[in-house]
């Protein structure tokens, strides 16, 4: 784009910025962030900077006298009128000709208008992370599904993104396992089902255990050849791997996610000495009662054990050998974790030690709250992979029943793929739409729903555009809209174009906060101002020019629902 990629915020809050500063040289603040932003309401502007309220107490002035100023600054082009309001607001109106030609920048650039902040700069997203011959717990799914919607907003923001399923594939329950396996597998069951069947064997060999000592020795002495790299162990181990993945695969492929490093917890074994030596270097670490413990009073946070009194070492030394790993190899600026509200302590801990032994890296937790399932989708011992396969299999049953009744004209095939991409669509939309802190209970109606705030809605409305657009060529055959300029007469048309502009800044604030339901809330609206704009103002009735010019603000909606949608990970069909 010719006036570079900077979004509507940036514009602003730059000018503003600088309006402060020319009107109050030398006492303004250089770090003065002059935050603009959109308006609740728009009858008070399309934006609203309110740093007068904040500037007062610097300049010692009242915040409308400081309000004035600005507001009598010279305007930037974007904007058409300024206005002081309340006790120190000012309110922007966009001007319609400067949104008019900006669109079209936006609409002949394939980013939207959306910048790349990220060029240049490294980030590790760890995602998903399932443990081994486990089943995936919601907390997984829904780590999978906020964490490719991160991993998504962050590419497409042009950072180098490292997408790292931490697999937790190291831990005391291989000895039983591997027991377990020795004395009970049922290797057609194992072929079919992996993790059922590990599952099934864990727990034989536990309870075993319980009323076996000897058993425990010898699961124990299994542990220990296993750690010592006896080859036996070693392959029948590889083994649990392999097919763990090869069921956790088969779920990425359905939900379209990838990774570019799937590196489990045992990848860093041979760091975890090393770890522990550099904490003693370093008199972070104390011994208590045979472990070794790291002392956290200033961040007042509970003591933090590394390894355990009989030598094993833990999660946190794990976590602490991964985090410093992957700073050296990778330089990335940032680390981001999602998981569940569980492991808040957790990483609190493990940032605060790698702090105080001088990582500079940032270090984010993202965490969400557990989503509440539909009754019997998922067993009361937190549901497993089978049973998240069957959640998928009945969301594109579900969905197959609607398609079926909206396009009965459709040939079976083409149903069922439309089906697919609307029941994943609205299972992963019914997680991202949601702040990821807050309870949520999932329910099929809300999620499938044709309207209101669901991945369907949204689809559809890019297949009711797409059809839009067909009808204007069908009516107007060799009729070019790009030849036409955009014009923003109606309000409804210029409602329309504000609303597409702060697309950009949409997707980049919700990777700044680790938030995608920020960028599905503006989804949402956006199809909704549509539809308001496509039910009230005449379309294909409309004299040519103003015709073409409602043409491409369609074809530019569509666009921006389906380049946001990707965004978040959701497919959307051509014609539904
Ligand atoms: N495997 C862990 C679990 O299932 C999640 C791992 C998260 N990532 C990390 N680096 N600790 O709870």
């Amino acid at each position: 784009m010719s006036d570079g990629p900077i979004t509507m915020e940036q514009i602003l809050s730059d000018w503003a910025r600088g309006a402060f500063l020319a009107a109050y040289p030398g006492t303004v603040p250089d770090g003065l962030s002059a935050g603009v932003v959109p308006t609740a309401d728009e009858q008070f502007g399309d934006y609203q900077c309110n740093a007068a309220m904040a500037l007062a107490k610097v300049l010692k002035k009242s915040p409308r006298e400081i309000a004035a100023a600005l507001a009598a600054a010279a305007r930037p082009a974007a904007v058409e009128r300024l206005e002081v309001a309340g006790p120190g607001f000012v309110n922007f109106f966009l001007d319609p000709e400067w949104m008019a030609r900006r669109l079209e920048q936006v609409q002949a650039d394939e980013r939207l208008g959306v910048p790349e902040p990220g060029r240049g700069r490294t980030v590790v997203i760890d995602y998903s992370s399932p443990n081994v011959a486990k089943p995936m717990h919601i907390g997984h799914i829904r780590s999978t599904v906020i964490g490719n919607a991160l991993d998504r907003l962050h590419r497409f923001l042009g950072w180098r993104v490292l997408a790292d399923n931490h697999l937790g594939d190291w831990g005391t329950q291989f000895g039983l396992l591997i027991m377990g396996f020795r004395h009970f597998a049922d290797p057609a069951a194992y072929e079919s089902a992996p993790i059922d069947e590990l599952e099934r064997i864990y727990v034989k060999s536990y309870d075993k255990s319980k009323e076996d000592p000897a058993w425990l020795d010898a699961a124990r002495a299994e542990l220990v050849k296993l750690q010592q790299g006896d080859a036996g162990n070693r392959a029948l181990w590889q083994s649990f791997v392999e097919h763990s993945l090869r069921e956790f695969n088969r779920i990425y492929r359905r939900l379209d996610v990838s990774f570019d490093l799937v590196r489990g917890e045992s990848h860093y074994n041979d760091r975890l000495p090393g770890i522990i030596s550099k904490l003693r270097e370093q008199e972070l670490v104390r011994e208590s009662e045979g472990a070794l413990v790291v002392f956290l009073e200033d961040e007042k946070l509970p003591v933090c054990i590394v390894r355990k009194s009989d030598g094993a070492y833990n999660y946190a030394a794990t976590d602490l050998a991964t985090v410093t790993s992957r700073a050296e190899e990778f330089q990335p600026e940032a680390v981001i974790y999602v998981t569940d509200e569980r492991q808040q302590l957790h990483f609190r801990q493990v940032f605060a030690i790698a702090r105080k032994m001088g990582l500079a890296t940032r270090l984010v937790h993202v965490w969400f709250g557990l989503m509440r399932l539909p009754e019997g989708t998922f067993s009361t011992r937190q549901g497993n992979v089978i049973k998240l396969e069957r959640l998928l299999d009945e969301a594109e049953e579900r969905a197959l029943a609607i398609v079926k009744e909206t396009s009965p004209q459709m040939d079976e095939a083409r149903q069922r793929e439309v089906a697919r991409a609307v029941g994943i669509g609205a299972v992963k939309y019914a997680d991202l739409s949601q702040n990821p802190q807050s309870l949520v209970t999932f329910t099929w109606e809300k999620a499938l729903a044709l309207e209101g705030n669901s991945a369907p809605y949204l689809q559809y409305a890019c297949a009711r555009i797409a059809s839009v657009l067909d009808k204007y060529r069908e009516r107007f055959p060799g009729g070019d809209p790009m030849a036409h300029p955009i014009r923003l007469g109606e309000p409804l048309e210029r409602r329309l174009a504000v609303r597409l502009l702060r697309f950009p800044d949409a997707v980049v604030r919700a990777a700044e906060v680790y938030k995608p339901n920020l960028l599905a809330d503006y989804l949402y609206e956006l199809s909704q101002v549509y539809s308001a704009f496509y039910q009230n103002v005449p379309f294909l009735k409309a004299g040519e020019g103003v015709r073409e010019s409602r043409v491409r603000l369609c074809d530019l909606v569509m666009k921006v629902l389906r380049r946001g949608l990707t965004l978040l990970g959701i497919e959307t069909p051509d014609r539904i």
